[in-house]
């Protein structure tokens, strides 16, 4: 049976998230004032979002990137987590803020969150764009969130359906159709 897929609706406008991303930059400025911040990205979904934060943030930041994968089908995680890169500094005694798209199960920030808790960094944050708390599986202390949604398969802005639609400026609800 032949899969197809169709946008079904927007969740969130470009305005919006523009106005919360200028919010979480201020809240996050404001928090680290006098200090500097590495902005750990997960890639790939995390750089739209990273990349719009960044420029709200008035403090001084760096930019890095993890790349993790979990194991599992398409649609459910595992709970097993893979890493493929690894991020270029040496975060001892740094700011670290984890910069998220989005935290569904938890599986994949409860693994990082371990990975880098270890190399003694002196604060380590989350900050996720969106935050689908219905489906956590375990507990993720969330610092700064964008916005709570509800449990649907949603694209833009950085995520994706099978890599595509990860260009478009709004969050939208995505519809799978059986043919
Ligand atoms: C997505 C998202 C998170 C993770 C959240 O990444 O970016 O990293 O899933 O799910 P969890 O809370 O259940 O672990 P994905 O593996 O789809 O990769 P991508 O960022 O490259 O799209």
């Amino acid at each position: 049976m032949a899969q197809l897929e169709q946008i079904e609706r927007e969740l969130i406008s470009e305005s919006k998230i523009r106005s919360r991303v200028r919010e979480l930059g201020q809240e996050i400025s404001r928090d680290f004032d006098g200090e500097t911040v590495i902005l750990v990205g997960l890639l790939k979904g995390s750089v739209v979002f990273l990349a719009d934060l960044a420029r709200e943030i008035t403090v001084p930041c760096h930019m890095d990137f993890m790349s993790v994968t979990s194991y599992g089908n398409d649609t459910e995680s595992s709970g097993e987590v893979r890493f493929l890169k690894d991020l270029d500094e040496d975060i001892n005694g740094k700011n670290v803020l984890i910069v998220e798209d989005i935290i569904d199960t938890g599986y994949t920030l409860r693994e990082v969150v371990k990975v880098l808790s270890a190399r003694n960094p002196k604060t380590l944050k989350i900050c996720t764009l969106l935050n689908k708390a219905s489906r956590r599986l375990v507990e993720i202390p969330v610092a700064y969130n964008g916005f709570d949604i509800p449990d649907a398969f949603v694209i833009g802005y950085g995520l994706d359906y099978a890599q595509r639609y990860r260009n478009l400026k709004y969050i939208g609800i995505l519809k799978l159709i059986e043919k």
